[in-house]
């Protein structure tokens, strides 16, 4: 019998250009299973701390990356799916800044990196995969049918988090989210391990000036050539 490949698609880009909102809905609208990438690198960081393992503890990271007991359930209607640490859900808990800061310590080491590859390819079953992330294009499925690259100005991004930090009661000078936007662009563009980069076969879609349904519609666009569908 032979097995046929499930069609992937890819959706890298820096945090901030609604690669999370777009692929979920993409997904949701293609009726492909979704993986959030960075949800299993924020689960590292949690079950680190859950499991009281220091973040220099490499070897013990690397344990827990291949072997914790995650779940995503999907969500009908395209919104989030639910995440689920040893049967708790953490689905709000996980994207504190602290564990946000901890994951992107933790996805700094190749050794976690490589305990995730397999995880995040099982990923991809029938009828088909959106795969959300910095590597997806790039390291995880380099044979993908379809690669996207969304991105948008470092001023847009800073400003899309401004807004959700005030939806959430918080406050947050625009300045210093466009200062932060950027270092931490500097830093995932030129890190040694898995650098945030489209992948050479990559289309790039500027979200800069387009809403949540704008940016659908360019990526469905790009899905439907490649994809024939
Ligand atoms: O997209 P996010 O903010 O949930 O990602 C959390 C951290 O994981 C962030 O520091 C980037 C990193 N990450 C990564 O290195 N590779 C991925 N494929 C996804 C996320």
């Amino acid at each position: 019998m032979t097995t046929i490949k499930p069609p992937v698609i890819t959706i890298d880009g820096p945090s901030g250009s609604g690669k999370g909102t777009i692929s979920q809905l993409l997904a949701s609208k293609l009726g492909f299973h979704y993986l959030d990438s960075g949800a299993l690198y924020r689960l590292v960081a949690m079950a680190a701390q859950r499991h009281g393992v220091a973040l220099d503890n490499v070897e013990a990271l690397a344990v827990l990356a291949a072997h914790m007991d995650v779940a995503f359930e999907m969500d009908a209607e395209g919104g989030s799916p639910k995440v689920v640490l040893e049967t708790e859900n953490v689905s709000d808990l996980i994207r504190s800044e602290e564990v946000g800061a901890q994951a992107s310590r933790v996805a700094a080491l190749p050794e976690v990196r490589n305990a995730l590859l397999q995880r995040q390819k099982a990923f991809a079953q029938q009828p088909g995969l959106v795969a959300d992330g910095r590597d997806m294009g790039t390291i995880i499925f380099p044979d993908a049918e379809v690669k996207i690259f969304l991105t948008a100005s470092a001023g847009a991004r800073a400003e899309r988090r401004h807004k959700q930090l005030i939806t959430k009661g918080e406050s947050g000078n625009l300045r210093d989210l466009v200062e932060k936007v950027e270092s931490r662009d500097k830093r995932d563009r030129t890190r040694a391990v898995a650098p945030l980069l489209p992948a050479e076969d990559a289309v790039t879609v500027d979200s800069t000036a387009l809403n949540i349904a704008e940016a659908l519609e360019a990526v469905l666009t790009v899905v439907a050539q490649r994809l024939k569908i």
